[in-house]
């Protein structure tokens, strides 16, 4: 065996490995929880509603992670990486809060979570070997998409589940701080069919994690 397809084949047990570790293994976060604990029990309708709206948000931030490691791996400008690595670690916080909230609620994480790693991570990778402009435009567009996608949620929370309205405004607040950095460090614009397919992928995402 030479030592490039040694080094391959540490690469890629090294992917496994963190697969492994967000798929798997409790999350830590480095900010506590937002929202106050529930003080009385939700109903049992509300209770079931939110912890399938909290699976699918766990879902994504676990499509986050691989989004990023499939970056990690291809991106090659040093300025974006250290963007992408700060970013990332604020989704880690973000996976450990559903992860916890889903707890609370008695609610489980989508058995669809490798299905959807597999594909994000494929996506990250191809994104980073495309360059600065597109890979920072195609996390840019995805940061409004999971915006957009987080006040749909928070709308149909309303005031019902305060505790879980308050992990999504503030997931919210820092998916924009995510957005606007990438944009501002050259992010191009994404053509609309890639935006729509972004689009598509995360409806298919939404619904089977909804229900699985
Ligand atoms: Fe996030
Ligand atoms: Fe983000």
């Amino acid at each position: 065996m030479d030592s490039r397809s040694f080094s391959l084949i540490d690469v890629g047990l090294g992917e496994i490995d963190k697969a492994i570790k967000v798929l798997a293994a409790p999350a830590h976060s480095s900010r506590d929880l937002p929202g106050a604990p529930d003080g009385e029990a939700l109903p049992a309708a509300q209770r079931l509603e939110s912890a399938r709206l909290m699976r699918v948000n766990h879902s994504g931030e676990v499509a986050a992670q691989a989004l990023y490691q499939g970056q990690a791996l291809t991106a090659r400008d040093a300025a974006v990486s250290a963007a992408l690595r700060h970013a990332a670690g604020e989704e880690a916080d973000h996976l450990a809060w559903c992860e916890q909230r889903l707890r609370e609620l008695d609610g489980r994480a989508s058995v669809l979570n490798p299905l959807w790693y597999a594909g994000s991570f494929a996506i990250g990778a191809l994104a980073g070997a495309l360059g600065r402009g597109t890979n920072l435009g195609f996390v840019a567009e995805t940061e409004r998409q999971v915006e957009s996608h987080l006040r749909g949620h928070m709308e149909r929370l309303g005031e019902a589940d305060p505790r879980s309205r308050a992990i999504l405004e503030r997931m919210t607040h820092d998916e924009m701080q995510h957005g606007a950095q990438a944009a501002s460090l050259g992010g191009r614009e994404l053509p609309f069919p890639v935006g729509l397919a972004m689009r598509w992928t995360a409806r298919l995402m939404t619904l089977g994690s909804y229900w699985l």
